[in-house]
């Protein structure tokens, strides 16, 4: 029984928008990626880690990682998050029956989320996601090619029309790490291949590819302070909960 750990660290952050790519900037004086590494390593229950590098940064991203209690390996990604956890993938041998996906993005996940989502696919479930209760009410949109333009013809500040909204208790906000049943994910990114390669068309998430087979999906509670990195405003917020620890 082996848990492997693809930790996806190969995005640009474009939306952050540094000169460095996102999972080397630093929180409290430490690399995200090494933050995420480290919540995944303490759980106990990672047994090793594979973390997906920007093409060229494999050296920044081990030395960023550091040492750990647990094996690492670093490996290139690819142009999609989806082709960069292919790639991760790609080194979980027969040895490994569990595979966890988690986001450098996430480096505030803690060890008991991580210790949850395993506990449950070592319990049968041969996928699962983190989630929580959305809070904001959520509404479908569609673009509205009938908005009346604005003064002057400039574009009016209505831009889409609402479908419906969807009854927001049946709905969760679903994290990493996310929990596999080692071939299943396999066979799940071999089905779903195709889309990797145009990030119009590829997975945001894990979970999604193996719903793509009809395979069942399933959710435990999630961790509140696991915000995903996206902008500086989540990273100042991050900061925030890291000192308060
Ligand atoms: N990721 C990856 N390979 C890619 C794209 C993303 O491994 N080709 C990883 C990122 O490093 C991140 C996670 O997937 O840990 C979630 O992606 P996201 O938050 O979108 O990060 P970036 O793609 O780096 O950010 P942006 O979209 O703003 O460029
Ligand atoms: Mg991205």
């Amino acid at each position: 029984m082996t848990t492997l750990a693809i930790l996806t660290a190969a995005g640009s952050g474009t939306r952050l928008g540094r000169d460095v790519p996102k999972a080397l900037v630093e929180l409290g004086g430490v690399p995200m990626v090494a933050l995420a590494a480290r919540g995944l390593a303490d759980s106990g229950v990672v047994d090793a880690l594979v973390v997906t590098s920007p093409a060229g940064r494999s050296a920044e991203i081990r030395t960023a990682v550091g040492s750990l209690e647990v094996d690492v390996r670093v490996v290139d990604g690819g142009g999609t998050r989806q082709a960069s956890v292919a790639a991760g993938l790609g080194l979980a041998g027969p040895d490994v029956d569990v595979v966890l996906v988690h986001d450098a993005a996430r480096p505030l996940t803690s060890p008991e989320t991580v210790r949850r989502v395993v506990a449950a696919v070592r319990d049968g479930h041969r996928a699962v996601v983190p989630g929580l209760p959305v809070t904001d009410t959520i509404k479908r949109v569609v673009p509205d090619d009938g908005a009346p333009s604005g003064a002057h013809g400039r574009p009016g500040p209505v831009a889409e029309r609402v479908v419906d909204t969807p009854d927001r208790t049946v709905l969760r906000a679903v994290q990493t790490p996310q929990g596999f049943d080692r071939e299943l994910l396999v066979r799940a990114h071999t089905e779903g291949a195709s889309r990797a390669a145009a990030e119009h068309l590829a997975a945001t998430d894990d979970a999604a590819l193996v719903e793509a087979l009809d395979e069942p999906v399933h959710v435990v509670v999630g961790d509140p302070e696991a915000l995903k990195i996206t902008t500086e405003r989540d990273l100042a917020l991050a900061i925030l909960l890291l000192e308060d620890r």
